[in-house]
């Protein structure tokens, strides 16, 4: 399955979908890294890698649709298949999800649907939750909505700060998103034409 994978900083989970494409297991190849911001970090991760990358700066767009449609025609240039959104921080057009739905993935740092938006691990601290988590799942037109792959548990320590849960909970996003490729990336894990997940149990 050819690969994109969205980013707009770092890309530590770039990194772990990298890692986890390069086993001789994996049903993946990264073909396209795509940054909606200039100079970050996680370009530099996808060229070490000798993976090809585009800015689309989405601040030389007039509209979300053309911003969408540049980010589009790249993904078809390169027969991209399935679309991971890995700390990409634009709200992507009803239009675009549309047509990339059941092959875009997105991660999110909390057990959705609980704690949606932006500070999710904030919002579990200011909770009082005592576990949290990260979710993979399908993008869908409402944000943080599409149907869940994958979601790993992290316990909430007390000493906790926003900084300490995030990395935590950053460490199981290293594995729940490349698990989660790789269901997808294999087939096992479909998404049904009414939105829920099905699970391709050999007969
Ligand atoms: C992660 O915390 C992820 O949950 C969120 O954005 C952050 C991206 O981190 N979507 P990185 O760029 O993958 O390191």
């Amino acid at each position: 399955t050819r690969v994109a994978v969205l980013i707009s900083g770092t890309g530590t989970n770039l990194q772990a979908l990298m890692e986890q494409v390069k086993k001789p297991s994996s049903s993946a190849e990264i073909v396209m890294v795509i940054s909606n911001r200039p100079g970050v970090m996680g370009l530099k991760r996808a060229s070490m890698a000798g993976i090809q990358t585009r800015v689309v700066d989405h601040k030389l767009y007039g509209s979300r649709a053309e911003f969408d449609g540049t980010i589009d025609k790249v993904l078809e240039e390169f027969g991209v298949e399935l679309v991971c959104l890995a700390g990409f921080m634009r709200i992507l057009t009803g239009p675009f999800v549309r047509k990339w739905s059941g092959k875009m993935l997105n991660i999110h740092p909390s057990l959705l649907p609980s704690f949606k938006g932006v500070n999710a691990q904030k919002q579990a601290l200011q909770a009082g939750v005592r576990v949290t988590g990260c979710t993979v799942h399908f993008v869908a037109e409402e944000v943080d909505a599409g149907a869940i792959v994958v979601q790993e548990a992290v316990p909430i320590l007390v000493t906790d700060t926003e900084d300490s849960l995030s990395e935590r909970i950053r460490e199981a996003e290293h594995r729940a998103f490349p698990a989660a490729l790789e269901l997808v990336g294999s087939g096992a894990v479909k998404l049904r034409d009414d939105g829920r997940i099905v699970w391709n149990q050999s007969v």
